[in-house]
């Protein structure tokens, strides 16, 4: 698909068939992730890739928005052991949601659905989805990426609008 078509027909998705997603895309997938930008190049991420129903669940439960069904989850985490130092650090944040959407791009291109549920900085998600994947200290898990075969199909959209352009010449 040409990049400015996959631009537009990325939306988020929310309802999913039960078929898996195959382990080629879902490399696919974590490729594009990590072909993003990142502060200093640090890649401080790291991607937690889960099909397991049980773990599923806990991710379903573990944030007030997250309830998806879907048959994959990818649980994008910064690595705070990476980041930079000091008041720089909060960089991971950006460097995890520039991966974060190339994932999602990746996933429309491939015929996917994916949608991104938010978790840091929310304290009680973090703490649940921490716990679901018994992640150590110096993780922190930016999101939950819901992903699959979509059984729902919402319409590309164009939110483009010149009054949010500020054109200094
Ligand atoms: C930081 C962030 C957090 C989000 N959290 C959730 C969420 O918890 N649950 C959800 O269903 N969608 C979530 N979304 C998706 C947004 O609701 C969605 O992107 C927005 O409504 C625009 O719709 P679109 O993605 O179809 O263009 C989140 C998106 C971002 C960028």
């Amino acid at each position: 698909m040409e990049l400015n078509e996959v631009l537009l027909k990325r939306r988020s998705v929310r309802k999913f068939t039960e078929e898996p997603v195959s382990e080629e895309d879902v490399l696919k997938l974590l490729h594009a992730g990590m072909s993003g930008p990142s502060a200093c190049n640090k890649t401080p991420w790291e991607f937690f890739v889960v099909t397991n129903p049980e773990i599923l669940e806990k991710l379903r439960k573990a944030a007030r928005f997250s309830k998806i069904t879907a048959p994959l989850a990818i649980v994008v985490c910064g690595n705070l052991s990476k980041a930079l130092p000091s008041q720089l650090s909060p960089f991971w944040i950006q460097d995890c949601s520039a991966a974060t959407e190339n994932i999602l791009l990746r996933a429309t291109d491939l015929g996917l659905g994916a949608v991104w549920c938010g978790v840091h900085p929310m304290k009680t998600a973090e703490k649940n989805v921490r716990e679901a994947l018994s992640l150590p200290e110096k993780l922190v898990p930016l999101n939950i990426i819901h992903i699959g075969h979509p059984s729902e199909n919402p319409e590309p959209r164009d939110q483009f609008s010149e009054k949010k352009i500020h054109f200094i010449k």
